[in-house]
């Protein structure tokens, strides 16, 4: 297996990483009432020694009221979380590493199974998660202003601590995504609107802020998603031309790579073509994009949470797409949870060492 096209360099603004392997953003909930603890810094520091290009962060959320539903899930707000984080960039510089944080509002929500929740109402474009499904609150106006500044504040604490890029969580289901879904956002203002570029204002509103607050050298990553937790085979996007119009007024918003979730990226995206997401997001806005799903494991990352293992597998289909050029960059995520040197056993060839994924390793924080 010839694997030199993951291990070349690659530039852009503020991003310089040494090969193209990506550690996937994964909430772990190992941060005590939102602030990020030593061991949470060892933890992706370890990453960084293992040779991962870019990390970035498990979501962690903005400085809204009910901007999350778990209360160990890291804030990226207020003096201690924010030193938390800093303690965590520190870390993965000193051990050669570049990251940065996945910015997250998760909107409306189930309530999570330990009880806790926001001491405000959850909220969202329309008050509802998915079709028939309302836990929380419409946004007025002056929440959704409010919502923008917060995370153009969290994209610039991300660069004043030093982190190398920021990317905005708009994929899985969660607020930005609830706009963009027509099964989420009712709305019949300038926020809704019957066709997807309408139910974009929100996003492109957001990426405009981030751009403004870090600056033009600042590289900012998209995380965008097709599919929703409560609807798999959903498609935003139905057409090339529709992913074209979609996509294009968010880079000339401000973004500069676009991070296409998929369950299982060998998926072509549109049928009858041999492209997936991030190749056709690459195709249709010239801007660098990220893949990811199942990259190395033999099951997807949803079974995952229902307690299923994985096996590692062939990199072999990753490396034809990749080598033909149809992203930049490759995202894992498993496969790092339980071993934090996978990217270096890949460069070296190791492949029986690798070790697939084992539920255990959600369960801690594997060092
Ligand atoms: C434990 C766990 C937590 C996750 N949390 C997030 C998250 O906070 N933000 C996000 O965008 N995706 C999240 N994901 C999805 C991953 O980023 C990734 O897209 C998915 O696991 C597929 O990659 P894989 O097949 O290499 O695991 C999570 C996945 C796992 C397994």
């Amino acid at each position: 297996m010839k694997t030199d096209s993951l291990f070349q360099p690659f530039a852009l603004k503020s991003l310089n990483i040494k090969n193209r392997l990506v550690m996937a953003p994964m909430t772990r909930s190992f941060s005590p009432d939102g602030v990020p603890t030593p061991e949470v810094a060892a933890y992706y520091r370890k990453r960084a020694e293992g040779e991962v290009g870019l990390i970035l962060s498990e979501g962690t959320v903005i400085n809204r009221v009910s901007s999350s539903n778990d209360k160990d899930i890291p804030h990226f707000y207020g003096e201690q979380a924010l030193a938390g984080w800093q303690n965590v960039i520190n870390n993965v510089h000193e051990a050669g590493g570049a990251m940065g944080p996945q910015i997250w509002h998760m909107g409306v929500m189930p309530n999570h199974q330990s009880g806790w929740t926001p001491a405000e109402p959850f909220e969202g474009p329309s008050g509802l998660n998915s079709p028939g499904f309302s836990n929380g609150r419409t946004m007025t106006e002056s929440d959704i202003a409010d919502t923008i500044a917060a995370f153009g504040q969290a994209a610039a604490d991300a660069k004043r601590l030093g982190f190398d890029c920021v990317e905005i969580h708009g994929a899985h289901g969660y607020l930005i995504d609830q706009f963009f879904w027509e099964g989420s956002n009712l709305r019949t203002d300038i926020y809704g609107g019957k066709t997807l570029p309408e139910r974009s204002r929100f996003a492109l509103e957001v990426i405009k802020e981030v751009r403004k607050r870090v600056g033009d050298d600042f590289a900012v990553i998209l995380r965008l998603s097709q599919w929703k937790p409560t609807a798999y085979t959903n498609k935003m996007a139905h057409t090339p031309q529709e992913l074209e119009a979609w996509l294009n007024p968010m880079a000339d918003a401000g973004v500069d790579i676009f991070h296409c979730s998929q369950r299982r990226f060998w998926e072509d995206e549109f049928e009858g073509t041999d492209l997936n997401f991030a190749g056709w997001a690459k195709k249709v806005t010239g801007k660098a994009t990220i893949t990811v799903g199942s990259v190395g494991l033999t099951g997807e990352f949803l079974a995952a949470f229902a307690g299923e293992s994985s096996d590692p597998s062939s990199l072999d289909e990753l490396l034809r797409r990749m080598d033909r050029g149809d992203f930049d960059l490759v995202a894992v995520g498993r496969p790092l949870l339980s071993d934090p040197f996978w990217v270096q056993k890949i460069r070296e060839g190791r492949t029986d060492d690798l070790k697939g994924f084992t539920k255990e390793a959600l369960a801690a924080l594997v060092m």
